[in-house]
């Protein structure tokens, strides 16, 4: 039986266990940053020298973390990518919107253990050589950013933040903004724009790829809530032995939220691909099963912006013919399925449910979250979300199924700024390619319905709805 693995979740849900600075300490707390502080030079065999956080930084890719944000981008990657030249100074972004619907695991860190954020941004900000970081955190999380304010009061009383950090030398300050709740917030450019005081419009990427032209215009690094935490546990057990958890390739451990239509809704900790799908919906410490004796109808494996995949489905991985139930849950598995793990959040549909309206759902969500940059998302989102309110009120047609799929094959693939351009297709393409029998069904019977209607009562809907033009 698979098993949930508990490394950044190690201590929060502990009873007696509290968000404020002593228990943080009593727990080992900042012990890892003050390894990191310590660290050495290291000579080199070619008579050069590895400073303290170049090792950092190697360290870091040497365990294989990848982003817990979305696109699972390696973070020793990224962190390689910093204009370490250009003479301004670099700045470090946690990204603590947590937006995509279904996930809700940045917030139990940040409302339950706190300091694990600040060390592992302190450390990660050392590695880099960030004098100023933010946490940029949704503005519906009030009392998440009360809590982590209070965090880096305690933390700067300590000396872990402030001048002369631990009499080393090294300064750094931490400030918390706070968003105004906007999903595209949540995208790296988008965050990066509301930061600086403006509308949360993404930024066109090249030129302004954050490592390069972020903040101010300066060098910035963003990172999810999770991966920072990540960086402290490679520093305390070194990047090597971080990598012996999870699997080749999907290192470490993801908090998995699962939400919809089972017993046990939450948040779970695996090493990652160490837990398959099935395995995270049916297993009794997981999951628990579908409610009332309800069979699967589909998942959604990586929020709401991830394709779904249908009860039953079979996958080709690594040559090998696997079933939906038996995928392993990781970054790579998924991509291969055809979906993502994204934000990692699983959101269960039991056969009660109506697949047309979980999509339209789904729209509206998209078509109110598009920050109107681009006409093909700004009108894109809006003409499916209309689409498919004409299907769930009992106006659609048989050809709507097609026509959904139409315009969303039109938004992504180069013609916009950012990638909600992808988030807000992708549902809607799988949707339909996967459940396209109930989309028509339900067109055709709203036709049928009409026809009867209007037949009886002269010219109707249908001939308006005939006249008028797709949206
Ligand atoms: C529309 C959109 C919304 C996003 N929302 C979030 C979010 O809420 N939280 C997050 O960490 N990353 C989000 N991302 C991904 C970020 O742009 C960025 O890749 C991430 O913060 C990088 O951190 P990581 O490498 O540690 O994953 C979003 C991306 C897009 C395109
Ligand atoms: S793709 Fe959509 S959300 Fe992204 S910049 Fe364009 S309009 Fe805005």
């Amino acid at each position: 039986m698979a098993q949930e693995y508990k490394l950044i979740l190690k201590h929060a849900d502990e009873p007696g266990y509290t968000p404020d600075i002593e228990c943080y300490l009593r727990h080992g707390g900042y012990d890892a940053l003050k390894k990191a502080l310590a660290i050495q030079p290291k000579d080199l065999a070619d008579g050069k020298k590895l400073s303290g956080p170049e090792q950092i930084r190697q360290d870091v890719m040497t365990s294989g973390l990848r982003g817990r944000g979305g696109a699972g981008f390696s973070c020793g990657l990224k962190w390689s990518f910093v204009d370490r030249k250009s003479g301004k100074p670099i700045y470090l972004i946690c990204n603590a919107d947590e937006s995509e619907p279904g996930t809700f695991k940045d917030r139990q860190i940040m409302h339950k253990d706190p300091h694990q954020l600040i060390e592992g941004m302190i450390i990660s900000c050392f590695a880099n050589d960030v004098k100023l970081a933010y946490i940029y955190i949704r503005g519906e999380m009030p009392e998440g950013a009360k809590i982590l304010n209070r965090a880096i009061k305690e933390a700067r009383e300590k000396n872990f933040l402030g001048k002369n950090i631990l009499g080393t030398g090294y300064d750094l300050e931490i400030y918390v903004h706070r968003g105004a709740g906007a999903y595209i917030c949540g995208e790296e450019t988008g965050l990066i724009e509301s930061l600086e005081g403006k509308r949360p419009y993404p930024r066109i990427k090249p030129p302004y790829f954050p490592a390069v032209l972020g903040l101010w215009m300066c060098p910035t690094i963003v990172n999810n809530v999770e991966t920072l935490c990540n960086v402290k546990h490679i520093v305390a057990m070194g990047g090597a032995e971080f990598a012996k958890l999870g699997t080749p390739n999907n290192t470490g451990t993801r908090i998995v939220s699962l939400s919809g239509h089972i017993k046990r809704p939450g948040y779970y900790e695996i090493e990652v691909g160490k837990a398959t799908i099935g395995q995270l919906i049916f297993d009794a410490n997981f999951g628990g099963g579908l409610r009332d004796g309800r069979k699967l109808k589909a998942v959604i494996p990586g929020g709401s912006s991830a394709k779904v995949f249908k009860a039953g489905e079979k996958f080709k991985i690594k040559g090998k013919d696997v079933d939906l139930l038996d995928l392993p849950y990781d970054f790579d598995s998924l991509i291969q399925a055809g979906s993502m793990s994204g934000s990692s959040a699983i959101i269960v549909m039991d056969d009660s449910t109506d697949i047309v309206e979980a999509l339209a759902n789904i729209s509206d969500f998209y078509a109110h979250e598009s920050c109107g940059q681009c006409t093909p998302c700004r009108e894109g989102s809006l003409w499916l979300s209309k689409a498919l309110h004409r299907l769930t009120h009992g106006e659609g047609r048989a050809q709507d199924a097609d026509y959904l799929v139409k315009i969303a094959d039109n938004i992504p693939g180069g013609r916009t700024i950012c990638a909600f351009g992808e988030a807000c297709s992708w549902p809607v393409q799988s949707f339909v390619a996967k459940f396209k029998d109930e989309f028509v069904a339900k067109g055709a019977a709203d036709e049928e319905r009409r026809t009867k209607k209007s037949k009886g009562a002269g010219p109707g809907l249908e001939m308006k709805l005939a006249a008028s033009p797709q949206h």
